[in-house]
């Protein structure tokens, strides 16, 4: 038993989403999630640069004395996780677009997968494409703008309902089933995507990665007593009062009082 809190990080409110699921599978484990928001969107910064936001994040987080950090970013996982597990002797649990569930749920063997440029570029999606892609037609395709409308609170709207059709429409018509939602933020577009395309299948990893982090605190006897509060809270480096914005928006309740970074 550990009552330390676990950290979760991301460029912004995208990985609310594994937070979310995360707080419900474990509900009395402490958190700190920490929205990057004053270099959101990560997407389309060089690898270098956003190993240096996650290793200062992740400075930040050991100083909060953290006892596992989820990298609730396909982006950052892509340019940093592999730097840093060999780094800081903490536990890491990162993020990879979900092509191995996809290919196995796909009826016609054409898969999309959404995500950054970052995440496309980095070395651990070719690994996954190696692993779990053959025999699968995968277009990928790069969410330019869809994050910024999470961010910017606009999920749900026509704007989001229109630019997640000039992404996919394309794909869908060409024959793919399943489309891959590979950026947390996307999470948040899952029903503006359903509305477009009612047959598509969304294959969306945030809650297997929360499960993954549970087991992991389990295995390693890190988890928290069970009569523990599961406080949350909140380290935003950008703007405060419009990241609590957005969480309204996305519909999460908290505290304000976020500290800045
Ligand atoms: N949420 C991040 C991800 O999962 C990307 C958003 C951004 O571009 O900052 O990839």
């Amino acid at each position: 038993m550990d009552p330390r809190p676990v950290g979760i990080f991301d460029s912004g409110a995208g990985g609310l989403s594994v937070l979310r699921a995360f707080r419900q599978l474990a509900p009395n484990e402490r958190v700190i999630y920490f929205a990057d928001t004053a270099y959101f969107p990560y997407g389309p910064r060089p690898a270098a640069e956003i190993r240096k936001r996650a290793f200062a994040i992740v400075h930040r987080l050991l100083e909060a004395d953290v006892k596992l950090i989820i990298v609730a970013c396909n982006t950052a996982s892509a340019a940093a996780i592999t730097d840093l597990r060999e780094a800081f002797p903490v536990p890491f649990v990162g993020m990879v677009p979900g092509l191995k569930p996809a290919a196995g749920a796909s009826a016609s063997g054409k898969v999309a997968i959404l995500a950054t440029d970052g995440t496309f570029d980095g070395a651990l999606y070719n690994r996954v494409v190696e692993e779990f892609g053959r025999g699968t037609r995968i277009t990928n395709i790069p969410g330019h703008g869809l994050a910024e409308l999470v961010e910017r609170g606009q999920s749900g709207t026509p704007l989001a309902r229109a630019a997640v059709r000039e992404a996919l429409a394309s794909s869908v018509q060409a024959g793919v089933d399943t489309v891959v939602l590979g950026c947390t933020h996307y999470h948040f577009l899952q029903s503006d995507i359903a509305a477009e395309f009612p047959g598509l299948a969304i294959v969306d990893t945030s809650e297997a990665v929360a499960r993954r982090a549970v087991s992991v605190l389990k295995e390693a006897g890190l988890d928290a007593p069970p009569g523990q509060e599961g406080v949350l809270d909140l380290i935003v480096t950008g703007d405060r009062d419009a990241f609590h914005g957005v969480m309204e928006q996305l519909g999460f309740p908290h505290r304000k009082a976020a500290t800045n970074a």
